[in-house]
């Protein structure tokens, strides 16, 4: 073998024994959603009262982390080892689906983060018609507004 291919096959085994190492840090959510809930469409639209309603929601509940505005610069959002999505960022919302958003917020961050589950099960108990009210209010920061 070449000295030169030699060298080309050791940067390729390093680069791969680096790539299974430090894995890219690229998931800004849970990937563990049931297949149920994967492809899953919002069924649930918001009145002008129920907005009010789930703006003082996230701002006594969400914002901390998410920041006020769900650019994800809230001020407990940078202690998280995989930080909060910028909610504001269509191109990023349109690649997650509503059941992906639903299931993050029944069951919370899990082992990734420190944020609370908020289904039926947890101390918040809030129902599955509740949860996916906030994913209507959460898909607003990206400009999709109820019809
Ligand atoms: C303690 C901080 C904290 C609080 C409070 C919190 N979150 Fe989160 N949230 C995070 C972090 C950090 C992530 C990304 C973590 C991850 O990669 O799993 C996240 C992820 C999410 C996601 C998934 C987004 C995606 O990328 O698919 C949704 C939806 C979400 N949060 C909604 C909410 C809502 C709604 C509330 C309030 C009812 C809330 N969060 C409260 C920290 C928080």
């Amino acid at each position: 073998m070449t000295t030169h291919a030699t060298s080309l096959l050791l940067t390729s085994v390093l680069l791969a024994v680096a790539a299974a190492t430090f894995p890219p840090r690229l998931a800004l959510a849970r990937d563990d959603v049931p297949p149920e809930l994967q492809d899953k469409s919002n069924p649930i639209a918001l009145d002008k009262r129920q907005v009010r309603y789930f703006t003082r929601q996230y701002k006594g509940k969400c914002a901390r982390c998410h920041g006020r505005d769900g650019n994800g610069t809230g001020k407990e959002g940078s202690d998280q080892e995989f930080p909060p999505a910028n909610f504001t960022d269509a191109d990023y919302m349109n690649s997650r689906s509503d059941g992906q958003l639903f299931y993050q917020i029944k069951m919370g961050g899990g082992e990734r983060c420190a944020m609370p589950a908020f289904g039926p099960d947890s101390d918040h108990g809030w129902s599955e018609e509740k949860i996916w009210q906030m994913v209507s209010f959460v898909r607003r920061f990206s400009g999709h507004f109820d019809p």
